[in-house]
This record gives structure tokens, C-alpha cells and sequence, in this order.
């Protein structure tokens, strides 16, 4: 039997979609007038399963700001202002077959990072796209007991400058690596994390790493990147994520602080849109008590790209553009 829940009058079911994350919520129209006790059950469910799906919504960017603030204060990104008509919206829009297609929670620049982010499908992909996302909690717990005694001693240091959503060069849009360069690292953040950190409502110890990260403090460059691959080989794990594949109108709600997610580039040149709402979340704290500190708070980016970067187009080979 699923997990459920009477809501005016209709049963609401919980089904989980994999082994370690992840379950959809069928049965429950999203809407901002949704009661304390319904929200407190969608959240339940969020914080034990990490990420949640609802198929078939119908909210608009003000809905969905409105939904995201039953579930606490919204919080803006730093840098990307919303789209006109909204306060709180983050957009994404997909040309050229770029997405984020590598593993990050979202704005672990900052110190006080989302508690969760709220994204809603506003134009899929007809094929691929699908987003995955990982639990962190678990990659913890599956790590041989040396391996957590090493993370729990370490800090690292997350930026949004020098942070690249794209892996894959036949990927890029130029323009989008200009917006990235110019617009979300204008100004720049620097926050240093516990690599362990415990989660404020679970107790539960996660690993908090993924491509904001610049490098694990105390060490040279070299020997982070080797560890931070071994960390997150636990987090990325097929058996450790769940994929969805975006239909119009989708909503997934995902608790930040125990997750990474990334987007899957394979939609060739289609366009792909999503809007995103954070919620504000803590300071997170170490195992020892030890809270993360924002060591950089937005001063200029100095390197802010000029008409050189054309240069780098014109070297493009031609079957990519
Ligand atoms: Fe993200």
C-alpha cells in the first residue's frame, strides 16, 4: 500500500520512482491555497525522499511563487534578476543544446544556500532532457568508514566565478557563456563549506560538494580534484539518483541540502524551459558545530568578458555550430 493522505475528500498516494531517491505524488492539484496539513505532508515526504514529482499541474510563475512561500520565505538568486511580472523566478532556457549538465545543489556560493528549490516544466523537450538527481545523505552513509572520517575533517571552498554549468564544448552557446561570465558571476561569492555537513531537520550527515567547488581547503589543486572525484563517484552513482523526464506543467520539489541535481544535454537544439523558486535556507554546520562562512560577498567580478571572447567562436569547428 503507498503512503497516503485524505485531502478534500480525494486520496493522495506517495509512490516511490527508485531505490534511494525520489517518488511522485499523485492525486494533489498544487495550487497557493493548499492547507497546513496537506503542505506539512508534501514536506514530510520532500525531506524523506529527497525529491518529489507532480504530473499534470497547471500553476504559472506567480502560482508557483506563491506555492513556494507555504513552504517558507523565498530567496532570490544573487546575480540573475526574474523576468518581468515576477519576484522570485529563476529561469532556464535551453538553445542551442546547452543545459546544467553537471552535478551542483543549487547556490552553494553562498553560506546560507536554498533550503530547497521548486521547478516547474514550462516547455519540454520532445526527447531527452530529463534532469537526475543524487542523495547525498546516502553517498554519505555508503562510504567505507575511512573515507567519512576523511570528509568529515575537510572544508571546501564553492564560488559561482569560474563555475561552468556546461561540460561539453559542443554543448556551448556563446552567448550563454558570456551571460554566465557577465551576468551570474558579475559579482563574485565565495563560500567555505564543511564537506559533511548535518542536515538542520533530518540529522542526517551529508556530503555537500559538486561543481561550485573551486577546492578542498588545506590542500594543493591536484590532490583535491583527486578527492573530490572519489567523494562525489558516491554521490553520482547510478543506483544513488533518479530521472525524470519533463512533461508540460511538471512540478518537482527537492530538498537542497541533501541532494545534487544536473540536466541531461541530449535534446539537440530544441528549446527547453524551466523556472525554479528557492526557499531560504540555514547556515549549514559541520558534525563538530562549526558553521560555513562567507569569506567573499559579491565584490566586482574583475574579469568580466569583452568582445574577445569572439575570437574563441570563430575557432569553432563547423559541424558543432
Ligand atoms: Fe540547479
Amino acid at each position: 500500500m503507498p503512503d497516503s493522505i485524505l485531502h478534500d475528500g480525494k486520496r493522495v498516494t506517495l509512490h516511490r520512482i527508485a531505490g534511494n531517491i525520489g517518488a511522485e505524488i499523485r492525486g494533489l492539484t498544487l495550487s497557493p491555497r493548499l492547507d497546513a496539513e496537506i503542505i506539512q505532508w508534501v514536506w514530510k515526504n520532500v525531506l524523506k525522499y529527497k525529491v518529489v514529482f507532480f504530473r499534470e499541474q497547471s500553476l504559472d510563475s506567480l502560482a508557483q511563487e506563491e506555492l513556494g512561500k507555504l513552504f517558507g520565505p523565498l530567496v532570490p538568486h544573487p546575480t540573475v534578476t526574474s523576468p518581468k511580472g515576477t519576484n522570485h523566478i529563476f529561469e532556464l532556457k535551453a538553445k542551442n543544446g546547452r543545459a546544467a549538465n553537471t552535478w551542483h545543489a543549487d547556490m552553494t556560493f553562498m553560506a546560507s544556500f536554498p533550503k530547497a528549490s521548486i521547478l516547474r516544466c514550462v516547455k519540454p523537450t520532445p526527447y531527452g532532457g530529463a534532469t537526475l538527481w543524487a542523495n547525498t545523505a546516502n553517498a554519505y552513509r555508503t562510504l567505507p568508514v575511512p573515507l567519512q572520517e576523511l570528509a568529515e575533517k575537510l572544508w571546501a571552498i564553492h564560488t559561482n566565478h569560474d563555475y561552468d554549468h556546461t561540460d561539453l564544448i559542443a554543448e556551448r552557446d556563446w552567448d550563454f557563456v558570456r551571460w554566465q561570465q557577465n551576468i551570474f558571476a558579475s559579482k563574485i561569492f565565495e563560500a567555505r563549506h564543511p564537506i559533511v555537513h548535518v542536515h538542520p531537520e533530518t540529522g542526517e550527515k551529508c556530503l555537500l560538494l559538486a561543481n561550485f567547488i573551486k577546492r578542498i581547503s588545506d590542500l594543493n589543486l591536484p590532490d583535491s580534484n583527486t578527492i573530490l572525484e572519489l567523494f562525489q563517484s558516491y554521490i553520482s552513482r547510478p543506483e544513488n539518483t533518479v530521472t525524470w523526464y519533463w512533461q508540460a506543467g511538471d512540478i518537482a520539489i527537492w530538498d537542497n541540502r541533501s541532494t545534487q541535481h544536473r540536466a541531461t544535454a541530449d535534446f539537440g537544439y530544441q528549446e527547453r524551459e524551466l523556472q525554479r523558486v528557492t526557499l531560504r535556507g540555514d547556515v549549514p554546520v559541520s558534525i563538530r558545530g562549526e558553521h560555513s562562512v562567507q569569506i567573499t560577498d559579491g565584490r566586482n567580478n574583475p574579469t568580466i568578458l569583452n568582445e574577445g571572447i569572439y575570437s574563441w567562436e570563430q575557432k569553432i569547428p563547423e559541424y558543432i555550430k
